[in-house]
This record gives C-alpha cells, structure tokens and sequence, in this order.
C-alpha cells in the first residue's frame, strides 16, 4: 500500500519505518529540513533499539522516504498516519494544533478518497474535530479513523511488528477493510484487530496508560507503607502478582514514573474528565503520589549526611526515565539532581544513552562521566535513577574501594539487601528496610 506518515517523532518515526518493513511504500513528512536530509542520508534522529537496521534497510529498499513537502505525501497515500505532537497545554489538556493545522491543509489539497489515521495519543472527541476541519476545506470523500499506538520506548519495534491487540475506530466499513488490509500482517499469530468506534479508540488509549500508571503508583504506596511497617515489597509484589487477576507486569516499584506519556497521559484524560464535569478522583491521588515518589529518596540521603550535603559528592547511575532509551522526558533522575544541587551537593553522573540530553539541559551545572566506575570514583554516595542492565550487577569489591564511603541509595530496587548488607554497604532501597 502506498502510505504517508506526518510528524517523524518516536511514534511516526516507528510506524513508518516498520509499515515499510512490512512491504509497504511510506513517505514520511515532517517540516524541519534538516531533520529530513539526516533521514534521507540514512540517520535516525532517536536512539530505539533495531530502528537503525530496519531503517537503513528500507531506505535502500526504496519503500522509506523523506521529504518536507506535505502535498507531495497527500498526493502519494490511499492511508495517511498523523502522528503529531499533542503537547501539554498549561491546563493539562492536549494541544491539537499540530493535528488540527495539518487537517485543514488535508482539507484544502486531497483531490481522491483518503484514509486520514489519528496515531497520536489525543482526546476522545478529536477523531470527530479532524473530521469537521477536513470536511470543511473539500468535498472529496475520505475517513478518519482513530488508531492509538502502544508502543514502549525501547521495545517500540517489536511492538509494533508483534503487536498484543491493535485497536482501530471508525464507524466506515471502508475505512475498517482497509485498515484491516494493512494490518492483517502483523497479527499472523492470531492476535486481535479490535474494530470499535472512534471515541471508545481515543478514550482506549488513555485509559490503558492511566490505569497502567495507576498500577505502579498503588504499588509505590504500598512500597511506601512496607518502609514504615517493615515488610518487605518485593515479597508483597510477587505474593500479589502470581494472582492472574493481578498479573505480575508493572508492579514494580521505584522513584515514580515517568517518560512522554504517563504523566500527559494521566493529567490529559484528568482533564477531559473536568471539562464534563467528571472528576478523576483515583487520577488526582495518581499525579500527586507520583509527584512525590521522584523525590522520596531525597530525605534519607540528606539525614544520611546529617541534614548537610555543602560539597558532597553524590554519584548518580541512570538518567534516562527508563532503560533503553535516551528520553529524559520526566525523568525523576531530574528531580533528584534539583533537590542535591539546591541543597549544595555536587552531582557526578553516568547514563549509556541519555548524558547528551541531560547535558543540553543542564550543561555543566554536574559532571558527566564516561562509565559507570568513573562516576563512583571518590564519591560520597550513590544513587540509581534507572535500571539499565549494566547496573545490575557490578563488582561490588571495586565499587566499595573507590567511593569515600559504601553508601547506595536505590531507586529501582536492583540488589539482595542481604547480599548488600554482607558486602559492607549501607543500602537504601524503595519498601524494603535491612
Ligand atoms: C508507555 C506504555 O507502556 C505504552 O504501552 C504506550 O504506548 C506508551 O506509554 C505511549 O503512550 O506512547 P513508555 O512510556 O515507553 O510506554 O514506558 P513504560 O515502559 O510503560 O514505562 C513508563 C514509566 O513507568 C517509566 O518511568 C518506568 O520506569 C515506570 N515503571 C514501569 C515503573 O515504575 N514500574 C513498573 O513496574 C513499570
């Protein structure tokens, strides 16, 4: 099929790299030129594992293309994927106007039928308003469709070639056989194409991740209780999980989440809850005991050094909001680093991907480092921000001759408290006490 993708952020960048893969012919479109050459020169703007390969491959192949030049996309594609920002608004509701803007100039230049698919994460409703901008610049058919993407970072490639379920809105039995054309490949294993309205699609998607960020954060708070009660989380966690209901995925506590869509996500649906006049109480305790949970570390750290941390040096491993990943969207490992820098500490800090965006950020304001050991190397005490592999078992001898004092604070739950104690460090973790 001939398809053309608007917005080559992470999501668009995705899909029409992975569209292509699949036999596809994509033009991708975006407005920033420069972005563009480096794609057509085979660079892939984003750090997401296996997206280099498929990308150059495609590339070569002919069926991935790039240019600046919406019409030229329009003009190319039976389907077209908008996958455009939809930033927070200061009130914590989605921004269309990326969406909305690209609608009208669909309106104003299609010329012969169009699939138009929202792909972006946008309220429920907006299916309906790229329908309304579009039918009021053309009277040419076309259809909109809601198809909202679950893809990780970090996993997005795999995701969307062995996608769980796929969900597409559209009230058009047109739309709906081309849509299931165009993904019939990627279920070959029997996973479901769930077809429903473009509301019930939009609200979907936020619902999926507001519930998912709902789950972490209940065990956040359970987590938080273990620490007081002194019960142990990670034994709670697996008693709980094992229970099918439960399920053991995300249920792993930690500084909170964070990234470019739970936290939109849960205050965007928030919102929309309250312009109906519908309050998202669960999601008001959500945003609050996440907002709190990035720092919870903090208070033990500054007690440890007895309320003064002037000229200590706190070692940070893990910037990125997750592994695999260079985003620092949300991040809590950014939380911590204002809370030390205000209270006089200084921060050596090392991540695999995310150290250029920290720094761009941040600039010199703390030190960056170019592997794990250096960043410990004299040092007062550690902090683990993300889980990346690498961390998960380092040698501990080494670590303990080189820091000034074996003090680990963990984030992300990482070691065997036993073990820890036995190694000789002091060892804070998150609802677990030694
Ligand atoms: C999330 C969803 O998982 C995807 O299904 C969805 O498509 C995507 O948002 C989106 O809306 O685009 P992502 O933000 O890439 O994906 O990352 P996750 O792996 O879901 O992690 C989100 C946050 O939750 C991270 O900060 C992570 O550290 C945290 N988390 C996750 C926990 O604290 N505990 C857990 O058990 C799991």
């Amino acid at each position: 099929m001939n398809i053309t993708v608007v917005g080559t952020g992470y999501v668009g960048l995705v899909t029409g790299t992975c569209l292509a893969e699949n036999g596809n012919n994509v033009i991708c479109v975006d407005i920033d030129e420069n972005k563009v050459n480096r794609m057509k020169n085979g660079e892939v703007p984003i750090y997401e594992p296996h997206l280099d390969v498929l990308f150059e491959r495609n590339i070569e192949a002919g069926r991935l293309n790039f240019t600046t030049n919406l019409i030229q996309g329009l003009d190319h594609a039976e389907v077209i994927f908008l996958a455009l920002p939809t930033p927070e608004d200061e009130d914590g509701s989605a921004d269309l106007k990326y969406v909305l803007g690209v609608a009208q100039e669909i309106g104003q230049h299609i010329t012969d039928y169009k699939v138009i698919v929202d792909k972006s994460t946008v309220p429920v409703g907006t299916a309906e308003k790229v329908e309304a901008t579009i039918a009021a610049n053309t009277s040419t058919e076309f259809d909109v469709v809601s198809n909202p993407e679950f893809l990780r970072e970090g996993f997005a490639v795999d995701d969307f070639l062995k996608p769980e379920r796929i969900v597409v809105g559209t009230s058009s039995q047109r739309a709906e056989e081309i849509m299931h054309r165009l993904y019939k490949p990627f279920v070959r294993s029997g996973n479901p194409i769930i077809f429903m309205d473009e509301k019930s699609a939009e609200l979907t998607k936020y619902a999926a991740n507001s519930f998912l960020a709902t789950k972490i954060t209940f065990m956040n708070e359970i987590a938080n209780y273990c620490q007081i009660v002194g019960a142990d989380v990670d034994k709670v966690r697996i008693g709980m999980g094992t229970d099918s209901r439960i399920g053991k995925r995300f249920l792993f506590p930690g500084i909170g989440y964070g990234g470019s869509c739970f936290p939109k996500d849960v205050k965007a649906l928030h919102k929309s809850g309250q312009d109906v006049n519908h309050k998202f109480k669960i999601l008001d305790a959500v945003v609050e005991v996440n907002e709190a949970q990035k720092t919870i570390l903090f208070p033990q750290i500054n007690n440890h050094f007895g309320g003064n941390l002037k000229g200590k040096t706190i070692s940070i491993w893990g910037l990125a909001f997750k592994p695999e990943t260079d985003d620092i969207r949300e991040a809590p490992s950014l939380y911590m680093i204002e809370k030390l820098l205000e209270a006089g500490a200084k921060i050596k800090a090392f991540d695999p991907e995310a150290m250029e965006n920290v720094k761009q950020k941040l600039g010199d304001k703390i030190q960056f480092v170019d592997n794990m050991y250096e960043a410990t190397q004299n040092t007062d005490a550690l902090l683990i921000c993300t889980e990346w592999s690498i961390f998960r078992t380092p040698n501990f001898s080494k670590l303990k001759a080189q820091m000034n004092d074996a003090v680990i604070f963990d984030g992300r739950n990482l070691y065997d408290i036993d073990e820890m104690t036995e190694a000789g460090f002091k060892y804070t973790s998150i609802g677990r006490t030694a």
